[in-house]
Formats: C-alpha cells, structure tokens, sequence
C-alpha cells in the first residue's frame, strides 16, 4: 500500500486518483514529540475520507496515542497502529479502537523487540515492523530487522490467527522480497511508489514480487 508522505501534499486528491490499484492508504501522522518531523493530523484525515472509498491505513508516530488514536477510529479509518514505546495503556486502547470499529495495529521502531508483546497479540489486527527509523520517507531498508519480522511471522502463526504483519520504510523493488521472505505480508511503499513514473504500476510489479 502506497505511503502519502512521499505524495505532493498540494494535491493529494490528484496523487490518490493516480493509485487507483492500491490496496489501502497509509497515512503517517507525525507529532514532532515521538519522532523529529511533523506532517498532517485528523482534520486531513477527515478531508481525505471524504474524497476516497479506499481502506484508510493510519500510521500514528505520536505520543499520547491513547488520548488522539480513537478519533482516528471515529473519523472513518479502517485501521489505525499506535506504537507500543508510547502507549501508556495498549490493552485498553486496542479495545476502544476495536469497539469503535477499526483493525488494531502495534507498531514496533527498529530496535523494539517483539517477543515481550507476544500477549497483545489477542488484541490486535495487525502487527507494523518498521523497516526504518520512523520519522521520514526514502531511507534506507534496515536488513537488521528481518529476523524480528520472522519472530513476529512464528508469534502470529503460533496463535493461528489472522494478524496481518506490515513493513513499513525503504520497501521497493529491491528489497521488498527480503520482506516477504522473512513473512510480512502487508508492505508500505512510499517514495517507491510516488517516485515511480507510474505509481499504480509500480504497485503492481511490488504486489508481484512479494508473491513470488
Ligand atoms: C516513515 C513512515 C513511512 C514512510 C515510508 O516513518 O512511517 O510510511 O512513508 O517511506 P519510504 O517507503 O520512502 O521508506
Ligand atoms: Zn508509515
């Protein structure tokens, strides 16, 4: 699913229209606390449900999720991850965002290890292992998280449930069978995909790859 934050935010109705293929949307809110860059907030979100059908996927990189997640929620998006380094409460938030109807997804920054939430796994829709310090678009793949996005596949097929398991950062052509190899099976793609000459065909050729 293609990342907005690589997309001309002048024209985000136009850049939307130009991805007709993808999946979802991820849609990265930035605080400028949790991570150093800030972006947009729920007022865009708002505006960007009214413009398009497609599965909002609501990426927060903030603090304080357990106080401005559930607006997410209530705003329309399918799916909204919070990161577990700044939930104070993750239990009681993925239940108010599970009752107000959208997936839960626990996000994970590169050096945060996943065997510690094993538990949460019961309460949640979604796993996010990201690829890349959060924070900006166009960095590098880290190769040194692959092995925790295999732990979070053994985690996850060890509950026999349907958590989907999301990499996020420096996904592309090159790298984006490394991923899947190691078990994700829901890929973010910003600059990839906003940076190709044809972005919907561009998701096309990723889709295939992580199939193969
Ligand atoms: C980074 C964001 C990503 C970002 C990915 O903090 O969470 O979603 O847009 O961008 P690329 O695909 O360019 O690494
Ligand atoms: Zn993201």
């Amino acid at each position: 699913m293609p990342s907005i934050l690589s997309a001309d935010f002048a024209n985000l109705q136009r850049e939307i229209e130009r991805v007709p293929g993808a999946d979802a949307l991820h849609i990265d809110v930035m605080d400028n606390h949790f991570v150093p860059n800030l972006t947009l907030g729920l007022p865009v979100v708002e505006a960007i449900r009214t413009i398009t059908d497609k599965f909002l996927d609501i990426h927060l990189m903030i603090e304080d999720p357990d106080v401005w997640a559930p607006a997410y929620a209530e705003a329309g998006a399918e799916s909204v991850t919070f990161h577990l380094e700044a939930a104070k409460a993750p239990v009681r938030l993925a239940r108010e965002l599970r009752s107000k109807g959208a997936r839960v997804g626990m996000a994970l920054k590169p050096a945060t290890p996943v065997e510690p939430y094993a538990e949460l796994l019961a309460e949640i829709d979604m796993i996010l292992i990201m690829t890349v310090e959060p924070g900006f678009g166009g960095q590098k793949f880290l190769d040194l998280t692959l092995p925790k996005i295999t732990k979070a596949r053994e985690l996850i097929n060890g509950r026999g449930g349907d958590i989907w398991l999301q990499v996020d950062g420096g996904v592309s052509a090159e790298t984006i069978e490394r991923a899947a190899g190691a078990g994700a099976d829901a890929f973010v793609a910003g600059s990839a995909v906003f940076g190709a000459d044809d972005p919907d065909s561009m998701i096309s050729s990723l889709r295939s790859l992580a199939d193969k």
